[in-house]
């Protein structure tokens, strides 16, 4: 018996695409299936390989040293998720080392918020209630539904530490959130701002993106909008149990989670804040591709290993 994945044929259980098929084996794959796999595999160990510098942004912030093993913890932990993907590159006869040193910085794909520096060990413990939260979504993704067998496996390492991230930031947000009204104002005010960011972290809407090869083929089984759908409402449900306001409601007609503020909005670079008015997605695409004022600085530490002595 056969089962089918576009452009694909591997002996299954016939159940076809969306159901048990699991490929293991790289000749298994088609042309254009490895094609996609190996874009998605690059995205996925430059944004982990960006987490680094970018969170070590926050190491001169911390304000003591459990604080300092948290960040150096969690950067040691992306290493490890950047190692995973980059040997699942290698593993498909792609050198994984072209995917994080032969690519020039400004060409990295990385999300926008990476392209600035943290500037407080609270936004950094809330970048990871809020986008850990978001990463999750996105290899849990990977974890329970590609078809790409060896996707599955990494995804469940990651995932164990991304539930760690996310609990530790959620923790740590309350912490501050109740440490003093000063600092309930601070969370509070960041909440607003990273929210947008949030949202955005899930790329263009479905009714926007040109290229489905990764839904086509199943590498991942939720679109944009769905995991940006799930997001909202894990952030919604976080926000009410530590007991800040987010701009979110419940849509009793749809039965899911809205924004109350017009999506998407345009960051100002300078202002670090968003403006009031929908845009077009082109217009956020384009800002994107300009990218953020600290992007070079960031991703080019990794390539000059420019930790300095910060670090230690
Ligand atoms: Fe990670
Ligand atoms: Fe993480």
């Amino acid at each position: 018996m056969t089962t089918e994945i576009k452009g694909t044929q591997v002996n299954g259980n016939g159940n076809g695409v969306g159901a048990e098929t699991l490929l293991e084996r790289p000749e298994q794959l088609s042309d254009e299936y490895r094609k996609v796999l190996i874009e998605t595999l690059i995205i996925a160990a430059q944004q982990e390989v960006v987490v680094m510098p970018w969170q070590a942004t926050a190491f001169e912030t911390a304000p003591d040293l459990g604080a300092k093993i948290s960040i150096a913890g969690s950067i040691q932990d992306e290493l490890g998720h950047a190692n995973q993907w980059c040997l699942a590159l290698d593993g498909l006869g792609y050198d994984s080392r072209e995917a994080i040193f032969g690519v020039a910085p400004e060409d990295y794909k990385t999300v926008f918020v990476e392209h600035f520096k943290i500037r407080d060990y609270v936004e950094f413990v809330m970048a990871q209630a809020f986008f850990d939260r978001g990463g999750r979504l996105w290899t849990l993704d990977f974890e329970k539904h590609s078809s790409w067998a060896p996707m599955r496996r990494v995804a469940k390492k990651v995932n164990f530490e991304q539930a760690f991230h996310v609990f530790h930031g959620a923790q740590w947000t309350r912490y501050y959130l109740d440490s003093s009204e000063d600092m309930r104002r601070h969370v509070t005010q960041l909440a607003q701002e990273l929210f947008p960011h949030g949202q955005q972290w899930f790329g263009a809407p479905d009714s926007r993106k040109s290229r489905k090869g990764q839904l086509d083929f199943r590498i991942r089984g939720w679109s944009n909008d769905e995991m940006r759908a799930k997001w909202m409402k894990s952030i919604a449900a976080f926000a009410r149990r530590a007991g800040f306001e987010l701009p979110i409601k419940y849509d009793e007609g749809t039965g899911q989670y809205v924004s109350t503020i017009p999506f998407p909005l345009l960051y100002d670079n300078e202002k670090r804040a968003w403006g009031t008015e929908e845009v077009d997605w082109s217009d956020v695409i384009a800002l994107w591709r300009r990218g953020g004022p600290d992007k070079l600085e960031i991703v080019s530490k990794i390539h000059n290993e420019e930790w300095g002595s910060d670090l230690w």
